[in-house]
């Protein structure tokens, strides 16, 4: 399964994205990403997690959540995009995404995956409502929740430790009836592909 963007397409999180977890939890992404967590992660304790998820996906079906590898248009994996918890009775789910490589942050990536996350989730999975977490100075985060129109709900006093100073923990939310759709929200950002990017990839 593929959904295409305009900067990235979302595929199956593969063996690809898979061998630059070590990397990718070892550096700035995973720190923003936890709220703070700076830990060593071993490539062994990485298999872990990956068995965790996948043995907890075996139980509980789909409300354990959806992972999305997030690629460029030229097949470079980027990082991936989640629907971490699904909560079918009332069809709420929570988002969590992350650029593995802070080269590529900042560059609309992890806005033109939430466009097509958002999509997928209101229009195939029928969810009422999605929710995310974050901490109250992690800029991008919050400027992509402005740009797709997500209200902030909570705040929460001292949630995160990082590098030594407490931080407050933000929530946010979007509702279903809030969504524009994609297209319109393309259009209204003003999104495009980057030049010589016709919209397919090339691996
Ligand atoms: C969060 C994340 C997925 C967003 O993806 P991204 O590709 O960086 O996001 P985008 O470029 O689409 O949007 C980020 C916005 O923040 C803005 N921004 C970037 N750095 C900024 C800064 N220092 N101050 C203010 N705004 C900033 C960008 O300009 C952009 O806004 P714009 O489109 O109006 O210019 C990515 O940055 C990431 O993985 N970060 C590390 C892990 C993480 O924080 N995960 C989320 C945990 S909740």
């Amino acid at each position: 399964m593929m959904f295409e963007g305009l900067l990235v397409d979302l595929v199956p999180y593969g063996k690809r994205f898979f061998a630059l977890e070590r990397t990718w939890r070892n550096n700035d992404s995973a720190f923003w990403s936890s709220g703070g967590d700076r830990h060593i992660v071993s490539r062994a304790s990485i298999q872990r997690m990956a068995d965790r998820w996948a043995e907890e996906a075996e139980q509980m079906g789909p409300s354990r959540g959806i992972m999305f590898g997030v690629q460029a248009k030229d097949g470079t994996p980027l990082g991936f995009i989640t629907i971490n918890w699904l909560l079918p009775h009332s069809r709420l789910a929570m988002l969590g995404a992350r650029i593995g490589d802070p080269a590529y942050w900042g560059g609309g990536y992890g806005t033109d995956a939430l466009l097509l996350i958002i999509d997928y989730a209101f229009g195939w999975l029928d969810m009422r409502k999605l929710w995310l977490g974050t901490t109250s100075v992690n800029v991008r985060v919050m400027r992509q929740m402005e740009k797709t129109g997500f209200a902030l709900e909570a705040r929460e006093r001292c949630a995160a430790l990082m590098d030594g100073v407490w931080h407050d923990g933000l929530l946010y939310g979007l509702l279903r009836e809030e969504w524009p759709g994609r297209d319109a929200m393309v259009e209204r950002l003003g999104l495009r592909a980057k030049d010589g990017q016709n919209g397919s990839s090339t691996r």
